[in-house]
């Protein structure tokens, strides 16, 4: 009895969570599909968020589930984030396009606390530091791709067809299919 009331009381509580975090989304943001929620997630911007058939977002049996807030912002008008059909991003993800494309491709594992950007968001030169940035370029998460807990891709990346990003890794250049990358910055270990 004990048990069942306080399964009842964890999903209360997490639907909760879930409707609380879903009322700060921008309501015109998603202009196609919608994800299967675990976590909170709060979804944002002027540009264009598309989810193809089924996309999960959050893991119930996994860490941060019950703390943290997945983030996805399609920032300004030219933006566009898409995830594919059949791919799962864990808790508490950061994925943010100022402008152009990040396209996470199908059937894609990404694990808890990833960050994608494609932007660096502040200018390089110290004194224009909080004027923006003019370095924005494409990210392409292609299929069946695999990627570990708390990696961090950068702008311009491509990274091929059922390749691995290990834990960790800080992924700035781009990775060819079929391959196992790691480390900081991430490097190529082995092809599978
Ligand atoms: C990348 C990974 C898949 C490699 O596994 P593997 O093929 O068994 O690799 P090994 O353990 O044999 O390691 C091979 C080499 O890569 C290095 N390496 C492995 N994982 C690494 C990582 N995350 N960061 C840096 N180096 C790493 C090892 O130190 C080893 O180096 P060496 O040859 O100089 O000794 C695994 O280490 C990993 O990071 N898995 C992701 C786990 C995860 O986050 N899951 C998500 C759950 S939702």
């Amino acid at each position: 009895m004990r048990r069942i009331l306080s399964r009842l009381i964890v999903r209360f509580y997490q639907r909760w969570r879930i409707f609380v975090m879903s009322s700060l989304s921008d309501k015109k943001v998603v202009t196609e599909g919608k994800p299967k929620l675990y976590q909170p997630v709060v979804l944002k911007g002027h540009g264009k968020i598309i989810f193809k058939g089924e996309v999960v977002l959050g893991y119930p049996i996994s860490w941060d589930v019950f703390s943290g807030t997945g983030y996805m912002e399609a920032r300004n008008e030219d933006a566009i984030i898409e995830v594919g059909d059949n791919t799962y991003i864990n808790n508490s993800f950061n994925i943010v396009a100022d402008h152009g494309r990040i396209t996470i491709g199908k059937k894609n594992r990404i694990g808890v606390n990833v960050t994608i950007l494609n932007s660096d968001f502040h200018n390089l030169d110290p004194k224009k530091r909080d004027e923006g940035s003019q370095s924005y370029a494409d990210i392409i998460i292609k299929d069946n791709v695999f990627i570990g807990n708390n990696v961090i891709i950068t702008k311009g990346v491509t990274i091929g067809e059922n390749s691995v990003v290990g834990a960790g890794a800080v992924v700035v250049a781009d990775v060819p299919p079929n391959t196992i990358c790691a480390g900081n910055p991430a490097k190529i270990i082995r092809k599978l």
